[in-house]
């Protein structure tokens, strides 16, 4: 059986962006692979955090992955924080890793631009989300676009450290939803839909209730004429809607247009809000639930447990493929 691995920051509410370019695949993956799933908070203190809210982000993150449909029967789901191997392999693909290649990450150049006072984590963040990884020997990585260039990097580094050393680690593939890899923003859908926008008008939270979708979709941006056909270029704030309408409700991109073909964008935002008030409900609601149960506690014990003993071994492999430590 292959195995997945995939991470999300803690860093706030998750977005739909996140739900339908990441969470949702997911869930279908569990069926098929043995899978990890991390809750990455020492991905998301590589930015300041408040840490009363960090704590609450990360328990409400756990709730969303449960509410989602990560069953943890099929799936380990865990705190990164509370597995310490992927701070020791960070480390060890930190020292196989160029500060040039770092630096070329779009995420990092984004990030730090015009900015004082940037961590040094920034930069290194790539090398930990690598040892995330590879620890699990990891086939399938499943991630939204903005993710891409972070796998390949971890590729390289992999394979590097493969041939320098030893063969160890598996070299991941990553995996990109054809449809909904880059949900865009609901104000100005040239940029990626993103939960540190300040427009909370641009990005729908997983939390929001159905009003606060329904409001929002309906004063989504789009464009002067009323033609709903898929054209990212040209007419990206439909396209946007149409992508968000079709994973929301099943439908294929060529039934949309054809289905809303003369109808103008009134009742074509009107359904692309119930559709997505229809996803988001009951997850919201098992969200509610979870929050409030000792069951939380009780999975994310058993997933640090599950993933503290398959990453061990890879580590120490790692480890002696480098002459770290002793000889045992
Ligand atoms: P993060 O927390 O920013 O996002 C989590 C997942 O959501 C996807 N995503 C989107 N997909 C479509 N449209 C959007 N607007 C959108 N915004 C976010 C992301 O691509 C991602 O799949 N570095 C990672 C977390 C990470 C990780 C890992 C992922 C750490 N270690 C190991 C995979 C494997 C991040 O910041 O994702």
């Amino acid at each position: 059986m292959s195995t997945v691995f995939s991470g999300i920051q803690p860093s706030g509410t998750l977005t739909l962006g996140n739900y339908l370019g990441a969470l949702q695949h997911f869930v279908g993956m569990q069926e098929e692979h043995d899978s990890f799933f991390c809750i990455v908070d020492q991905h998301a203190i590589t930015v300041p955090q408040d840490k009363t809210k960090l704590r609450k982000n990360i328990r409400s993150l756990a709730a969303l992955y449960l509410a989602s449909g990560i069953n943890p029967e099929k799936s380990t789901l865990f705190i990164q924080s509370e597995v310490p191997a992927h701070a020791q392999l960070a480390w060890i693909m930190q020292c196989v890793s160029y500060i040039g290649e770092l630096e070329r990450m779009t995420q990092f150049k984004d990030k730090s631009a015009g900015k004082s006072g940037v961590s040094s984590a920034l930069l290194t963040y790539p090398p930990l989300m690598a040892a995330d990884i590879l620890l699990y020997q990891t086939d399938i990585v499943p991630v939204g676009e903005d993710q891409k260039q972070h796998l390949e990097l971890t590729r390289n580094l992999a394979e590097r450290f493969n041939q320098q050393y030893n063969d160890i680690f598996t070299v991941p593939e990553v995996q990109i939803p054809k449809v909904g890899a880059r949900i865009m923003s609901l104000q100005d859908p040239d940029k990626k839909m993103s939960k540190s926008d300040e427009n909370q008008k641009a990005y729908i939270s997983m939390l929001d209730d159905d009003k606060t979708i329904t409001k929002k979709i309906k004063s989504a941006v789009t464009d002067s004429d009323q033609e709903i056909r898929f054209d990212r270029d040209n007419k990206p704030g439909v396209a946007n809607l149409m992508s968000i309408l079709s994973l929301a409700s099943g439908k294929d991109i060529a039934s949309i247009e054809k289905d809303y073909s003369g109808s103008g964008y009134g009742t074509f935002k009107e359904d692309t809000a119930a559709a997505v008030v229809e996803l988001l409900r009951p997850i919201r609601e098992r969200h509610h639930e979870l929050m409030e149960s000792e069951e939380l506690d009780q999975i994310l014990d058993e997933g640090a447990d599950r993933a503290q003993r398959a990453s061990f071994k890879t580590l120490k492999k790692a480890e002696r493929a480098l002459g770290l430590g002793r000889k045992r």
